[in-house]
């Protein structure tokens, strides 16, 4: 059964994660819960899908909020379908994340932080290490990790999202 905003779906997701830890301790399912409504929200979370989780879980919103607004993972407003992070940290740094973010911002026509205008693609803020140094320049594409970057490489990763 669904609450409020939450489709049956997310309900059930939820509850697989409160159930994984001692009975009363349901904040600890807080990122799993958002994840899951975002996920499902197109990227992003509204606050009346924050107060739905709240709810769903009997935490005051409060502590919902605190999450939302704190983990760079978690996106308050509307952002494009495909979320693109570059890590800009000292091994990518290194290896070109710099001209990675510079070809990106060229390719899509919008600087970090900002959405392409078909709505397709977000290039989020640089993201610190994702701890795939080896494999440097990285970047993360709706989770999934793509190394050692190039230009070419991009237009390949890019082409295959519709
Ligand atoms: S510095 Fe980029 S993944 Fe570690």
């Amino acid at each position: 059964m669904s609450k409020g905003a939450l489709s049956e779906q997310v309900c059930r997701e939820i509850d697989h994660w409160v159930a994984k830890f001692p009975k009363g301790r349901q904040r600890s399912a807080v990122i799993s819960a958002l994840q899951a409504v975002q996920h499902e929200n197109q990227g992003f979370l509204t606050q009346d899908l924050m107060d739905a989780v709240a709810e769903h879980l009997d935490l005051p919103p409060i502590q919902v909020y605190e999450v939302a607004t704190f983990y760079s993972m978690f996106e308050t407003d509307p952002v494009g379908r495909h979320c693109i992070s570059v890590c800009t940290n000292i091994s990518c740094m290194l290896c070109g994340s710099t001209e990675i973010v510079a070809y990106l911002e060229k390719k899509l026509d919008v600087k970090l932080g900002e959405s392409t205008e078909d709505g397709k693609f977000y290039l989020k803020q640089e993201e610190e290490c994702l701890a795939a140094c080896c494999g440097a320049p990285m970047m993360m594409v709706n989770h999934d990790y793509h190394e050692n970057l190039t230009p070419q490489k991009i237009d390949e990763i890019l082409e295959e999202l519709d």
